[in-house]
């Protein structure tokens, strides 16, 4: 697992950076996508990159998550908000983003759909993350198994609070339930690439780092990861144990060497 710490502008340009040479690689990558606030400055880079001449016509993309039950225009619907904050602005092809249908009438059958169409693409390539204050990433709460793949989840209180200013402060408008890759399928993309930023996150980010791995902690079990790279700001890094370390390590990163 690699560990940057940085300021927020530059965490952005580094995870950029990291799918721009994806693309450049191969224009017919797979993207792993994550909704909330702390991938936007990415998305906001990528589509300046765009404007640049960075392609995304032959991608597909993967969304982590989704809420259930939210109605098909809602806002705050995650397949609208990725629409909102990355798709439309970039050459995506229609239909090149797919997300777990939380508008199912049999949401077992579609989250099993989903794990195959995954599996039809050939995979993530590259995953971006953020992670909740509780440790979950994507919707994986507390006390989900380390093997678990897309299937429906209750969200916790803290959750419901942390995401209720995406509802007009509302907490009773945040829905209970949502439809989330499992922890085992966010595993298997090839690189993991992780953004958290404010002192709010740094329990999370310090378990996530050097705590057990377990699942009271879901985010711990990209420890197992061999491709896990952990973008963090310095206050999202203050519980950091070997934080020197870890901005030492990146000071002296061989030039030749990418995230
Ligand atoms: C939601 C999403 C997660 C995201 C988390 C943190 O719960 N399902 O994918 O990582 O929020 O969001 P933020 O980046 O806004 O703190």
């Amino acid at each position: 697992m690699e560990v940057v710490i940085a300021p927020a502008g530059e965490l952005a340009r580094l995870a950029a950076d990291a799918v721009e040479g994806l693309l450049r690689g191969n224009p017919e990558a797979v993207l792993g996508l994550a909704t909330g606030s702390s991938p936007l400055a990415v998305y906001d880079e990528l589509v300046a990159r765009h404007k640049e001449g960075l392609s995304f016509a032959g991608v597909r993309a993967f969304m982590l998550d989704e809420y259930v039950g939210l109605p098909a225009d809602h806002p705050e619907r995650y397949r609208n908000v990725i629409e909102k904050e990355f798709a439309s602005r970039v050459d995506l092809a229609p239909g090149a983003v797919k997300g777990p249908d939380g508008l199912a009438d049999d949401l077992p059958a579609a989250c099993a759909a989903y794990e195959a169409s995954i599996a039809d693409a050939g995979g993530v390539d590259l995953q971006i993350l953020g992670i909740g204050t509780d440790g979950h990433i994507a919707f994986n709460e507390p006390g989900s198994s380390l093997a678990s793949r897309t299937r429906i989840k209750t969200l916790t209180k803290q959750t419901r609070e942390d995401n209720a200013r995406f509802f007009g402060g509302s907490v009773d408008d945040v829905p209970r339930h949502c439809l989330t890759q499992g922890l085992a399928t966010i595993m298997a993309a090839r690189h993991l690439v992780l953004l958290a930023s404010g002192r709010a996150k740094a329990e999370a980010v310090h378990q996530l780092v050097e705590g057990p791995v377990s699942a009271m902690w879901p985010a711990t079990v990209m420890q197992l990861h061999p491709h896990a790279t952990v973008l963090v700001d310095d206050a999202a890094a203050s519980r950091l144990q070997l934080a020197d370390y870890y901005r030492q390590t990146y000071a002296d990163k061989p030039g030749w060497q990418g995230l």
